[in-house]
């Protein structure tokens, strides 16, 4: 081992010995194949043992192992420069920066920081998450181990569960709702985002629900109106029917998760006749746009490419339902929703209902103009809702 890199190892071994560390990261990985991308640690509490949490980022999962001072600094050794070529060492005066070239040599970098930071202890299972998996329903769903730690293939899942309840509860908490809150999750499937919708909004947020979790699978609705029922949850249970047959009486909020092609149209035209004041959908498989825009013949310097005409297939389907909801006095926003495996379908539409008077001839001028330019005849959900009739 070179001579920097065994300063940099006694560096750390001082700064766990002094209880100095605050963090410390891995970073620029030396096999590109792995999908191990860094390392971030930090010094944690467990049961009154100072411990050291390794959070290894992998591509598409996180894990973590607790060591104790002395398998840590083992551990380092067989990573730095085996693994990792940089490594930082935050402690409450000073990073020191570990920099080891292609050629194996190893540099150190030494600076001080100006205000005195603190070590936080705290474990990261103490964070107030929106979203608990120790609750039943994540292991029945199949997210979590019965102690309910999240399985390695379901982390993902998880993250975007997470990420949903988050979005959800910046648009959901500065609303008034008058005594209980109607929602429907239409195309809700195996009903992760759906449970996670009911445990924000009644653990979290101490709202009253009715959520209806619209889906057309039979087995699907058996299977967790069962959850529902043996977890005792009250104001959640999916119901088995098309979206384009469920007509709710009253709607606070519509939401329509990757329902597919027109089915998300469908969703959108009941939440807009219901007078739903939040509609949240995440759009997938544009089809029916890219087939109106194929049969038109029309092709210009974007969508000659297959690739780009898919794209812009989803862009212009996604415009014009953000240009009905605009028409029907929803104020809309396109956000970034958390990428679904290796699929486009990341984004979300949300339209919030206002007051604000609405220029609908200039919204229906933007969707004939879209139309024509692309030799679109029919947009469904136009056609569903009667748009300008
Ligand atoms: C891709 S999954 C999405 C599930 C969930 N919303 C999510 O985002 O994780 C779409 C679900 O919608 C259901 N679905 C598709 N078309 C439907 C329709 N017309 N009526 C009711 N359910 C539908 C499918 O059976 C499927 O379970």
């Amino acid at each position: 081992m070179s001579e920097n890199l065994e300063k940099y190892l006694t560096s750390v071994a001082e700064a766990v010995g002094q209880s100095t560390l605050v963090k410390m990261t891995l970073s620029k990985p030396v096999q590109k194949h792995d999908d191990l991308r860094n390392v971030y640690v930090k010094p944690v509490l467990i049961k009154d043992r100072r411990l050291f949490a390794f959070t290894y980022h992998y591509e598409r999962r996180d894990e973590v192992k607790n060591y104790d001072a002395e398998q840590m600094l083992e551990v380092l050794r067989e990573m730095l420069p085996q693994r990792f070529l940089n490594a930082v060492l935050f402690t409450v005066n000073e990073d020191v920066t570990l920099l080891v070239s292609s050629k194996g040599k190893a540099t150190i970098q030494t600076k001080k920081v100006q205000e005195c930071r603190e070590q936080n202890l705290e474990h990261d299972k103490q964070k107030n998450r929106l979203i608990n998996p120790a609750n039943p329903w994540w292991y029945q769903l199949g997210l979590t181990t019965r102690e309910g730690k999240i399985t390695a293939d379901m982390q993902h899942k998880f993250k975007q569960i997470c990420k949903y309840a988050e979005i959800v509860e910046s648009l959901v908490k500065p609303m008034r709702f008058d005594g209980t809150v109607h929602i429907a999750d239409m195309g809700a499937g195996k009903g992760y985002l759906t449970f996670a919708l009911h445990e924000l909004l009644t653990q979290k947020l101490h709202f009253e629900v009715d959520i209806k979790g619209v889906e057309i699978r039979p087995d699907l609705v058996l299977k967790i109106n069962e959850i529902i029922q043996a977890d005792g949850l009250k104001g959640l249970e999916f119901v088995e029917s098309s979206i384009e047959a469920y007509h709710p009486a009253q709607l606070d909020v519509l939401i329509a998760l990757h329902a597919c092609n027109t089915a998300t149209d469908d969703a959108i035209a009941s939440g807009i006749k219901a007078g739903a004041q939040l509609i949240v959908c995440a759009p997938c498989c544009h089809k029916q746009i890219r087939q109106e825009m194929e049969r038109s013949g029309l092709v210009d310097a974007i969508t000659r490419y297959g690739i780009f005409l898919e794209r812009q297939a989803v862009m212009i389907t996604d415009t014009i339902r953000a240009l009905i909801l605009e028409y029907y006095g929803y104020k809309t926003q396109v956000m970034e929703f958390i990428e679904m495996e290796h699929t486009p379908k990341n984004v979300l539409l949300v339209g919030k209902k206002s007051d604000k008077p609405v220029d609908r001839d200039s919204i229906l001028q933007q969707i004939s103009q879209l139309k024509k330019q692309y030799g679109i005849k029919i947009h469904y959900l136009e056609t569903v809702l009667k748009v300008g009739e």
